[in-house]
């Protein structure tokens, strides 16, 4: 049998560690300070008392530098007891939940040489218990989040500035019971995240489409999900014509993975779409340059983010019924790949002219837009994430995504879920005079738009195939990855929008009907 020159190299490698239940950090509260832990994070604020527990007075803090500000911190060795961190948080009176977060954070990083942590939640202003232990959580796991199943050197090289978290311990007095709560919520929504920044880190060699619905799979079997994966034989018989032209151009074929969760009596029915692009070269459009490449074995990351939010909803008890397509394929230049000029008829029938083959993502989501349309019974909400334009990425930066919808109690939701989450949107409009961009001399529509406006156009595209059931996109291109370590966000796949999809499926209210 032919193997491929890529089969043959293939590493040993798992591509979701995060998964693995062996090796994740024990991630507990408690009402003191366990045996064991080498560092214990004290949060002090920009005024008013300064923590017994850290020994100095105000001044002592302001002569070493240290004003209480978010992000600042101070390491205090000691001999023969924990090393204390003491981590600003800022004016007690303006605390809130992201602040603790990106306190936290900036506390894990200040004790990155140690494997057994513990943080206090000492003053925390008006934020409950329970939030403060769950940003506490995340802001920590998330900080030191490491892709490390391609290096070897992991136990000297990195040891020395860096170990793996192996025990973190929320410590609260008070609200046990409460605090217990928050740091569950905290573990499931820092797990879930992580899962997703490990398949974005994933290289595209190592993790396919088909390697994608083997973990799906997995999930779906300890998260209470039903799952079915589409092959190519699958999505032809659909008419998924998006997909599998997309996917033309490939020598792995591609895979629908289609997730639900269904709780007893559910309140609401939700679709969520995901574009996995599981390379993205830019097929014959070619990508110009090999910086920008490298970044594309990341162009899955809202199948990453879809598949992991949809692995908490059973343990969170949605309330929600929710379906998710996630639409995976690399897009690939290649004798057999799609051309400019062809025309793709996706599932529903509509002609789609492929004026540029690298505008790929709007094409595998628009047969999982039209399936949403089609289920029954038919969802109150439609939801999609994707990388999808590069054009958002400059509109708004790595730090805010971008959301459009035709339906603003819709979008409302999603940006008071991202708030909530720390995962900001920012509302583009559907600017709906700008459609015409998007007429085609020889098919119903093609696939870009002019010049200008790119985030706008794509949207717009999108919103051809929901039948006008409430929807909304989040377009995460500039977010999804990091270039640097910043707060929560670790160099490399953010996980972006994982938790800002729990948070809405778990909490979103139904829709007025216009
Ligand atoms: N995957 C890219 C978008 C992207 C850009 C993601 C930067 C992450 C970082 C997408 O498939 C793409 O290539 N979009 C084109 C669309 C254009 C051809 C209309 C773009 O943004 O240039
Ligand atoms: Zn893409
Ligand atoms: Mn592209």
């Amino acid at each position: 049998m032919f193997t491929s020159f890529h089969a043959r190299a293939q590493v040993q490698f798992d591509p979701a560690p995060s998964l693995e239940p062996t090796g994740k950090p024990v991630m507990t509260a408690s009402k003191k300070t366990p045996a064991g832990v080498t560092c214990v994070g004290v949060p002090v604020t920009t005024d008013g008392g300064v923590p017994s527990e850290l020994g100095l007075d105000r001044a002592a803090l302001d002569r070493a530098g240290f004003s209480g500000e978010v992000g600042q911190t101070l390491v205090i060795p000691r001999s023969g007891a924990p090393t204390l961190v003491a981590f600003g948080i800022g004016d007690p009176t303006a605390l809130d939940v992201a602040t603790l977060r990106d306190a936290a954070a900036a506390f894990a990083r200040a004790a990155a040489v140690h494997e057994k942590v513990a943080v206090m939640v000492g003053e925390r202003g008006r934020v409950s218990p329970g939030d403060a232990a769950r940003a506490m959580i995340e802001g920590v796991a998330l900080a030191r989040y490491r892709f490390l199943p391609l290096k070897r050197a992991t136990a000297d090289k990195l040891a020395k500035q860096e170990a793996p978290l192996a025990e973190l311990t929320v410590v609260a007095p008070d609200g046990a019971d409460e605090v217990t709560a928050g740091v569950e919520r905290g573990v499931i929504c820092a797990r879930a995240t992580e899962l997703a920044r490990d398949l974005s880190n994933a290289p595209a060699t190592l993790l396919t489409a088909r390697r994608m619905a083997d973990i799906a799979r997995a999930l779906a079997a300890e998260c209470n999900l039903e799952v079915e994966v589409f092959d190519e034989e699958a999505l032809s018989e659909l008419a998924c014509g998006g997909i599998l032209g997309v996917n033309a151009g490939s020598v792995e074929p591609p895979r629908m993975i289609k997730l639900t969760y269904r709780p007893k009596e559910p309140a609401l029915h939700v679709s969520l779409v995901a574009k996995g692009i599981m390379y993205d070269s830019g097929g014959i459009s070619l990508k110009p340059n090999d910086l920008v490449h490298a970044t594309m074995k990341g162009d899955m990351s809202g199948a990453a983010a879809a598949l992991a939010a949809m692995s908490t909803l059973s343990a969170l008890d949605c309330r929600n019924a929710v379906t998710a397509y996630l639409m995976c394929t690399d897009n690939m230049p290649s004798g057999t790949a799609m051309k400019l000029g062809d025309v793709l008829q996706v599932r529903g029938g509509t002609t789609v002219e492929v004026q540029n083959t690298d505008a790929e993502g709007r094409l595998v989501m628009a047969d999982a837009l039209v399936l949403s349309t089609e289920l029954d019974p038919k969802p109150d909400a439609i939801v999609d994430i994707a990388t999808l334009t590069g054009a958002c990425q400059r509109a708004l930066g790595t730090l805010r995504a971008g959301v459009m919808g035709n339906d603003q109690g819709l979008v409302d939701q999603v940006v008071a879920a991202a708030e909530r989450t720390d995962e900001p949107v920012w509302q583009l409009p559907l600017e709906r005079r700008y459609r015409k961009e998007l007429e085609s001399e020889v098919a119903d529509m093609k696939n870009v738009g002019g010049e200008n406006a790119g985030a706008l156009t794509a949207a717009l595209f999108l919103e051809e195939f929901v039948a006008g059931i409430p929807w909304a996109h989040l377009d995460i291109a500039g977010t999804a990855r990091s270039e640097t370590d910043d707060s929560w966000r670790s160099k490399g796949a953010t996980g972006f929008g994982t938790r800002l999809l729990i948070e809405l499926l778990t909490e979103l209210t139904p829709l007025a009907v216009h």
